[in-house]
């Protein structure tokens, strides 16, 4: 299968989801925290876990394009289009619900995600399962979502029954989600597959919704966050708004912008950024939390240019940045 998994382990993982147990999987984007899609008992299990309220709906995995008939209804032909060219791939495909799906999945919505990720080892439990595995990211609600097996297990503990190590996820980022059930295809969340890609295949801009209405979580502006503050400015500020805060007292993680990559700077933490959108994306997640764990409470950083993967890591970057719930009323 791969270095860390064999097929005693997908056999394991399988015998879980049908016993209603939680798996922790690995995917091209972030590891999810998956159930039987059809399996009520076991979905309020996963929304227990996460610490997240059921009325947020789940992204429901699938083996393959060929089974979507199964789990949506009505699938126009733009998301057919967008299935063939992206599936297996970092993209959300929001359909009308089939039948089959429990509302639980859906946090009571008509409408369902859906996806093919594109991991050898999610695949293959996914083959020998059969079903729908329903997975959110497997993280605790509104913190920073887990690349490697070791952050899921630091997150959730024993509250998965079963982690399956497929090594560092290689996009990084949350896949793109696309409504296709308007007239309009729209991206409500910008992932690993790029708003240009997206374009260029269905031969049409793209609504991009305005992130202030909380349509739907995730969209929350705290969501993807770090335990530390985080600022954002322009990259010519950086060290300077680092170095200010340092000497006022905070222990300051730096992102450092790859046009001052030398620059010496006084900091508690120095993460200098990946020159390559992939790589920024891949490591995004884990220098958060790396911040976090050398013990900053503050970290500065600047917005990356808004174009291909830089959409989606500028949305992380910004909800990380948010109001937190405590300093909000609006959650
Ligand atoms: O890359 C990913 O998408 C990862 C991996 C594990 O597949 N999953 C993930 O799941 O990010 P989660 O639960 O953290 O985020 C899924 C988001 C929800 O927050 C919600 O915004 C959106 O999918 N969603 C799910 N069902 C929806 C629906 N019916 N209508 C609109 N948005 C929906
Ligand atoms: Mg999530």
């Amino acid at each position: 299968m791969t270095a860390r998994t064999s097929d005693i382990d997908i056999d394991k993982a399988v015998g879980v989801l049908c016993a209603g147990g939680l798996v922790a999987l690995p995917t091209e984007t972030v590891y999810g925290l998956g159930a039987n899609a059809e399996d009520p008992a076991a979905l309020a299990r996963v929304f227990q876990v996460k610490g997240r309220p059921p009325s947020h709906p789940l992204i429901v995995h699938i083996g393959g394009a060929e089974h979507l008939d199964n789990w949506a209804e009505d699938v126009p032909a733009a998301a057919r289009l967008l299935a063939e060219h992206f599936w297996p791939g970092p993209l959300t495909l929001v359909l009308r619900r089939g039948r089959r799906v429990p509302l639980e999945a859906t946090g009571g919505l008509q409408t369902v995600a859906v996806r093919v990720p594109d991991h050898p080892v999610a695949l293959a439990v996914l083959a020998a399962f059969g079903g729908g595995i329903a997975a959110p990211s497997a993280n605790r609600f509104g913190s920073l979502s887990p690349t490697t097996a070791d952050h899921v297990r630091t997150e959730l503990g024993d509250g998965v029954d079963f982690v399956l190590d497929g090594g560092p996820c290689q996009v990084g980022v949350e896949s793109t989600i696309v409504d296709v059930t308007g007239d309009v295809p729209s991206i409500l969340r910008p992932g690993g597959v790029t708003r240009e890609d997206l374009e260029a295949v269905l031969g049409r801009p793209l609504a991009i919704p305005s992130t202030s209405r909380v349509r739907v979580p995730g969209q929350h502006p705290s969501h993807y966050a770090p335990r530390a503050r985080v600022v954002l400015v322009e990259p010519e500020k950086v060290v300077a708004e680092a170095e200010l805060a340092q000497d006022l007292g905070h222990q300051v993680g730096v992102f450092l912008p790859t046009s001052f990559a030398d620059a010496p700077v006084r900091a508690h933490a120095v993460v200098p950024v990946p020159a390559s959108m992939d790589a920024y994306a891949r490591g995004l997640y884990g220098f958060l939390r790396e911040l976090d764990q050398r013990g900053c409470d503050l970290i500065v950083a600047s917005l990356p240019v808004e174009e291909g993967l830089g959409l989606a890591l500028a949305n992380r970057l910004r909800r990380a940045a948010g109001p937190r719930p405590s300093e909000t009323r609006s959650r």
